[in-house]
């Protein structure tokens, strides 16, 4: 689809937008909610297309700059169609030493792919991620906006078990977030 039809076509549910002026009020300035406007529409969309950026520029009163700026900081923000569950493990040094590695080849066996590749079926994408950020819990790993601490292969196959029964897996450290 060509960015400018992507931009004509481009439309939010009366949920997520009612939930982008929810959002607004939180907030002690409209910038403020930028990132949590992002989820919103990632939530709806999987990713946030060009359109997304404008909009969030004019309803939040910031620059498409600084959207642009926030949306490709974080690696769990995406601005392309994604599969539909991006695990992103912490391959750095902390996570390293407690068992990255493992959990790493546990996950490419599990689901058939190499780091940096999607399934077949487009349900998975399996990344590679700098520190998350929970160094004293690793190996770590992101999926969406939870972080899943002290993995190991057991942990793996309880959130897989998850998936097949078409939830997402919350994270022992999950405090009170949006699905
Ligand atoms: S090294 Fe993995 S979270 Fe910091």
């Amino acid at each position: 689809m060509s960015k400018s039809q992507e931009i004509k076509d481009f439309q939010l549910s009366s949920e997520t937008l009612a939930k982008v002026e929810g959002l607004i009020e939180q907030y002690p300035t409209k910038a403020s909610a930028l990132m949590p406007c992002i989820w919103a529409i990632t939530d709806e969309l999987n990713h946030v297309p060009l359109a997304g950026v404008d909009f969030l520029s004019e309803k939040l009163e910031v620059s498409k700059a600084r959207v642009n700026e926030v949306l490709t900081f974080y690696t769990m923000y995406r601005t392309e169609p994604q599969a539909d569950h991006v695990l992103q493990v912490c391959h750095n040094i902390s996570c390293h030493i407690m068992g990255a590695r493992g959990v790493i080849a546990h996950l490419e066996k599990k689901l058939g792919v190499r780091m940096g590749e999607n399934t077949a079926d487009g349900k998975f994408r399996l990344e590679g991620a700098e520190c998350l950020g929970a160094c004293g819990h690793g190996p770590v790993l992101q999926l969406g906006k939870h972080l899943h601490e002290n993995l190991n292969p057991e942990k793996i196959d309880r959130m897989f078990e998850e998936f097949k029964r078409d939830e997402t897996p919350r994270a022992d450290t999950d405090r009170k977030l949006e699905d």
